[in-house]
């Protein structure tokens, strides 16, 4: 995990051929980490195939190791976990240290802090930053105890779990999967009823591991668009099979490229469908974007299609609030597709992209300033000017340390009338450490 610890290098990307060929991104972030984490909590061994090699990964799997599995690598993406099964983890000896990654830790926080243990959680100078009270909060209605937490409810933090936690009903406060998710982690090890209230659908993959794991789940409509999640607890997990499809907000980057670059004609292969994960995909069609679903199928247990892209002319759209969980992590790359687009882009409902990585409505808006493309941020919205021409470019933007600013922008350098660098490329490697190989291949001119 050395290369998070390199100086920051900054990367180019600037205007040259169309794009050209067939990709497979690697594998879902999500699923990747829970994967390794229901290994951890299954009595016997789960098999993963096509887990990402990502550092925010590999923090997660150094985590279950620490806290009793036998984790092992055999093959490229092709992953072994001996789990230590619900009740049965060991008090990590060191800080959990998740480095870029918010979905590991909080996960992790679920699970570790059900557990008659210690444990301390720790990452780097973003993480440090991110807001960790929407997982405490529930953990101490469940009798965890917060031993110590940085100022605001940040890492570093420490846990302490009772000997027999309560099983609760809670409504989360966001939009969040990693809020819902922990909470359902934490209520395998409480005996009875977990509930997990939510106002807006989120991610499922939890829901269905758990199920996929042998644990009972019911999931039923709760208002207009929220579901209400019921799990019986102290499961016996059992060990699985794990194919992780591909990433479709990795996915995202090549498929805007190929939009914005004149000429291009890209397939993405074996991209994961999940219809809670599609919003960018629903947004772009709705500008005009020539995207095809081919070979729908299903693979491990979500639909999964090859994507075929090619460049197209787009125009301005409103993104209602409503699709914002079902693309929560696109609308850096969705911005450069607006920036292309003639007329007005309006995305909604943006306040959970506050505490993201980096402050990405700030780090967007500064992004296009930089690449001199009309927008305005007004509250919780962004609103991209386009003029259907491409974009003068010609700017460096500060990733802030978040992976999707980095690769957001240099999507607009492939296409902008001058080059966009990007300050550091580092990041890329936490969920997509093939991203600048994988578009070199299919013909951009990307380089340090
Ligand atoms: C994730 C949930 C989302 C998303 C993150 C991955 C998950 O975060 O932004 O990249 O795997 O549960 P929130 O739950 O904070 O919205």
């Amino acid at each position: 995990m050395s290369h998070l610890s390199l100086p920051p290098a900054s990367v180019t990307a600037r205007a040259g051929a169309a794009l050209k060929g067939r990709l497979r991104v690697p594998g879902d972030k999500s699923i990747s980490h829970r994967a390794l984490i229901f290994g951890l909590l299954a009595i016997g061994e789960t098999r993963i195939e096509g887990l990402l090699e990502g550092d925010d990964v590999l923090r997660t799997a150094a985590a279950c190791r620490a806290l009793g599995a036998a984790v092992t690598r055999e093959a490229p993406g092709r992953w072994r976990v001996r789990g230590a099964g619900i009740g049965g983890l060991t008090e990590p000896a060191d800080a959990l240290d998740f480095g870029n990654a918010g979905t590991g830790s909080r996960l992790m926080m679920g699970v570790a802090g059900s557990h008659p243990i210690t444990s301390t959680f720790d990452g780097d100078a973003s993480l440090r930053k991110r807001p960790m009270r929407r997982i405490l909060d529930p953990l101490r209605r469940i009798g965890v105890s917060v031993l110590s937490e940085a100022e605001g409810g940040r890492v570093p933090l420490t846990l302490r779990g009772p000997h027999e936690t309560v099983p609760i009903t809670y409504e989360t406060p966001a939009a969040s999967a990693q809020i819902k998710s922990a909470v359902l982690l934490a209520g395998l090890n409480s005996p009875g009823i977990t509930t997990v209230l939510e106002r807006e659908a989120t991610r499922d993959h939890t829901e269905r591991m758990l199920r996929h794991f042998g644990a009972q789940v019911e999931v039923e409509p709760h208002g207009d668009h929220g579901r209400a999640v019921r799990l019986q607890g102290q499961p016996e997990l059992r060990g699985s099979e794990v194919v992780v499809p591909s990433d479709p907000s990795s996915a995202a980057f090549p498929l805007v490229a190929a939009l914005v670059t004149p000429g291009s004609d890209v397939v993405i292969e074996g991209v994961m469908m999940n219809p809670l994960r599609t919003g960018l995909v629903t947004t772009l069609l709705e500008m005009g974007a020539s995207i095809e679903r081919l070979n729908e199928r299903h693979e491990g247990g979500e639909d999964v299609a090859d994507l075929r892209v090619r460049s197209s002319r787009l125009t301005g759209v409103a993104v209602p609030a409503g699709r914002a969980p079902s693309m929560i992590d696109e609308y850096p790359i969705l911005a450069v597709a607006a920036a292309f687009a003639e007329g007005t882009t309006r995305m909604d409902g943006l306040h959970e992209l506050r505490v993201k990585e980096s402050d990405r409505l700030a780090a967007v808006a500064a992004g296009l300033a930089a690449a001199g493309v009309r927008h305005a941020v007004d509250g919780d919205s962004l609103i991209v000017e386009g003029s259907g021409r491409p974009v003068p470019g010609g700017g460096t933007v500060a990733t802030h340390l978040d992976h999707r600013i980095a690769m957001a922008f240099l999507v607009m350098g492939l296409a902008s009338r001058d080059p966009m660098t990007v300050d550091d490329g580092a990041m890329i490697q936490t969920s997509f450490p093939t991203f600048i190989p994988l578009m070199r291949e299919l013909g951009a001119t990307i380089h340090d």
